[in-house]
Order: C-alpha cells, then structure tokens, then sequence
C-alpha cells in the first residue's frame, strides 16, 4: 500500500504515548474497512515520513499491533494486514511497563534496569511450611475473598502499630498491590471517571487507569510533592473522584513527601471530599525514616504489597479502606478472582512478622548500589543528571538533550533495557528523563553503565548529524 493511501487522522486523540496513539489510529482504520484485510502497509521509514513522526513511533506502533495480532511481519515481503481481521477480538490499553515480559524473555545477556524487582525467590527466609498449615480451614465453601483472617489481621495490626488504628475488617488482600489499584480504579475511574496523580507516577497505575476507562489528570511536582496551588486549583475546577499518590518513596522520582506538604494536601482533598489513595508498595524502601500515615488516612485507602521486601512471585499485596468503601472493593474482588491464592497468604503471614529486619537489609543493600551507580554514572556520562533519591530502587535521570524513547530504544541494541520517562507521565513533560533501576548486582551496574557510556556516545553523534530519530533500528 502507498502510504498516501491511507486515511488521514492516524494519529489517534487519545493520552498516551505517540506509538500507541498511532496504533490506535491503525487499528480504528481498520476495524472500518478503510484498510482492508491482508493489505500490505508501508514501510516504518515511510510512514514516518508522511506522518512527520519519528520511525521509532511506527516501528513501536507496529509492534503492538503485531503482539495483538492484527499485523504480521515477514522478513523481506514487509507487514501485512492479517487476512481474517475478524476472528482477533477488541484490543485492549497497551502496557506502559516493559519490565512485564508478557509475550517473552529479554535477548540473551541483556541487562534489565527497567524494573523494580529488588529480591527473587532466594530472599525468602527459608520456610518449611507444612502443608496441613497451608489449608487454613474455611468456614464456607473455602473462598474468602477479603483475604485469610490471620494475613489481615497481621496487615491490621501493622497499621495500627504505625499509628492508623485497623480493624480486620478494613483490610483487603489482592493479588499484589496492582490488584488493590485496578479495584480501586475500576470503582473510581469506570465512566470516565477521574483520577489524579503525581505527575510523574508508577507506570503500572497509569495502565491500570487507562484499563479502567478512566480519566487521568497529572498534577505537578517538586521535591516536597505534589504542588500545592495547582492541587487546589484541580480540585476547585475538576471533579475528581479520586488522589492517587506515593507519599513514601514516590516512584519514579524516590522522594518523600514532606510533613507539611502531607497536611496540605490531606486538608485540601479532605475539603474537597476526594479519598486519597496512598501507595507504600516502596515504602518500607526509605533509607531514613519510616512510613507515616497521612493525618486523613482514616478515611483513605491505603494499599500495601510484600512484592519488594520479599518477592514479587507471591503477589500478595492488600488495601486498607473505611468498611463502607470496603464493601464495595470486595464485590469487585469477587468478580476479579473469587480471592487470592490461600497458600501465598499463609506463606505470607508467617512473613509478615520479620518484615522489619528484612526491610534494614534492604535498605543496607540498596544505598549501597545507589553509591556504586551515581559513582559509575558520574565517571561514564557526567552531563546526566540526577537527584539523590531518598529511598527506593530508582535514579530518575534528566539527559542534556535528546528524547529517552529514542535513546531508549538505542540502549536496548547495547544490552541494557531502561524505562524511557515518558512512561510515567500522560503528557510529555517528562520525555528528557530515563529512570534506572540500580539493584542489580554490582558487576551488572558495571556492565549496563559502560554499555549506557556507549550507546550515549552513538546517540550523541546521531543526534548532532540530525539522523535521529529516524535511524535508530531496533
Ligand atoms: C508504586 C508501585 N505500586 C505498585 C506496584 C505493583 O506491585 P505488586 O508487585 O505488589 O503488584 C509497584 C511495582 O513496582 C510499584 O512500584
């Protein structure tokens, strides 16, 4: 097909990334019949062309596609419409989170920054759980979809000891902290309904959000938090449903909320009758202090996970909601699974009550790396920038120049696979940021910086020559 031929308007209008806004435009092309059932299409450099966009976006786009399974790519005869359109079914919101490898493992060798994973399975301390201990007897049918009694009431007793007074009854157990946002955002955000974050936020919860038909609205940040002024602003002119945000080593940027900033924002969305969601999936991540709950946390929601302590293959997270928000949460989680799985609980119970110290181990292992990687990224590439996080896995980096999608890609042919910042944002206020993991092994850290030195230099030359975007292949 000549790239003329297409319709114009391929760019669709919704948020998100260029290469999914393309696809969408694709996909709605066509599902119309506009273009037909086995048709060849352009080439990416082409369509790149025409469109004005860079050839990252249609490779991106059309790499979708194919994982959809609309499009089919053979080597030497270009990509192609598949012939019985039908039979695929709707699509769904593309993943922002490259570090969920759905459909395939990493190249062989590749290093992975792009994620959050900071113990694997051999962080577990060593349980021998005996099986008939597993089987919590049920007092029904043998689903509990709140969760197992002793996982909440341990969560309970927690929170209480962290000063937010719990009851069994306020606690949720969900199939890891996603679970507890997708609940929380199919409640909030079906219909449209809008939600508010940190600008920037946690990938996952953008997808989560965009799943639920949500509408998001980014609010700006500085190192304290979320911006007073353009919050009251928001709520006085928008009707939010919901505030999500990580007061506790926010991801991607690591900071802290501080105190003030916590009482300014709780009293605001307090007045404007808006539940704030508070996300300590990282929290326990803090190098100094620990966790506090905001003073409205009472009447919020806030969800937990064992995911970054301990193992994210357990996928046991949790809310924590007042009982009449509860109740509708749990009619969800019905819906979603019937329950979690009762032998991750119980593992996780008999977890719970060491968290402590696993926590100062972590947090032991984790400055370290961060030295190791801001002393490796200061030697290899000293026009990056960055400031030190206060806690978490992640340096959120600001590149000189230059688009981190495009280097993103780059880096990937080097051998390390890193989140390019615009995924963390609806807009692209944060397209010049990268965000690195820095929990892999130091000799790995070695190994990813001297490749990321690398392909900086490529995409410095790229760059200056005026070639990039359009000759990065992936
Ligand atoms: C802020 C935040 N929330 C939620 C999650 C999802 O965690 P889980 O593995 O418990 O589903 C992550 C994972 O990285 C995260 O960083």
């Amino acid at each position: 097909m000549d790239a003329s031929a297409l319709p114009i308007g391929l760019i669709g209008d919704s948020s998100g990334p260029l290469y999914q806004r393309l696809a969408e435009g694709l996909r709605g092309a066509v599902r119309r019949g506009e273009v037909g059932a086995g048709s060849k299409l352009p080439s990416e450099r082409v369509l790149a062309r025409r469109l004005g966009v860079s050839r990252t976006t249609v490779i991106g786009a059309y790499r979708l596609l194919r994982e959809e399974g609309l499009l089919e790519s053979v080597r030497g005869s270009g990509t192609r419409v598949v012939a019985s359109v039908h039979r695929i079914g709707p699509a769904v919101p593309a993943a922002t989170m490259p570090s969920v490898k759905l459909t395939g493992e990493l190249a062989a060798g590749v290093v992975d920054l792009s994620g959050s994973l900071v113990a694997g399975p051999e962080a577990v301390p060593h349980l021998t759980p005996d099986p008939i201990d597993l089987c919590e007897p049920a007092t029904d049918l043998g689903y509990q979809p709140l969760g197992l009694p002793s996982l909440r009431a341990r969560i309970a007793a927690r929170y209480t000891g962290l000063g937010l007074p719990t009851t069994v009854d306020e606690v949720l157990v969900t199939s890891g902290a996603q679970q507890a946002i997708s609940l929380l955002f199919t409640l909030f955000g079906r219909d449209g309904g809008v939600i508010a974050t940190e600008n920037p936020t946690y990938a996952g919860a953008l997808d989560a959000a965009r799943a639920a038909g949500a509408t998001l609205l980014a609010l700006p940040t500085d190192s304290e938090g979320i911006k007073v002024r353009p919050l009251r602003e928001t709520l006085a002119r928008s009707s939010v449903s919901l505030l999500y945000v990580m007061t506790t080593c926010q991801n991607p940027t690591g900071t802290v909320m501080s105190t003030q900033r916590r009482t300014e924002i709780a009293r605001l969305a307090e007045h404007a009758g808006v539940p704030v969601v508070d996300d300590t999936t990282l929290a326990d991540l803090a190098f100094e202090g620990r966790w506090h709950p905001l003073p409205t946390a009472a009447s919020g929601v806030v969800v937990g996970s064992l995911s970054k302590l301990f193992w994210p293959g357990m996928r046991i997270g949790w809310l924590r909601a007042p009982r009449p928000l509860m109740t509708r949460l749990a009619r969800l989680k019905v819906v979603a699974d019937l329950g979690s799985s009762h032998v991750g609980q119980q593992l996780a119970a008999q977890l719970l009550p060491v968290s402590g110290d696993m926590a100062t181990a972590r947090r032991g292992q984790l400055t370290a790396r961060l030295d190791l990687m801001s002393d490796l990224l200061r030697s290899r590439l000293p026009t990056w920038s960055w400031t030190r996080p206060s806690g978490g896995p992640f340096l959120w980096v600001q590149l000189p120049y230059g688009d981190g999608e495009s280097f993103a890609q780059l880096a990937l042919t080097y051998g390390v696979q890193i989140l390019p910042g615009a995924r963390t944002s609806t807009d692209r206020s944060f397209a010049d940021h990268l965000r690195l993991s820095f929990v892999a092994e130091p000799a790995d850290l070695r190994i990813a910086v001297h490749r990321l030195a690398e392909a900086w230099t490529a995409f410095e030359s790229l760059h200056g020559s005026g070639r990039l975007p359009f000759d990065v292949v992936v």
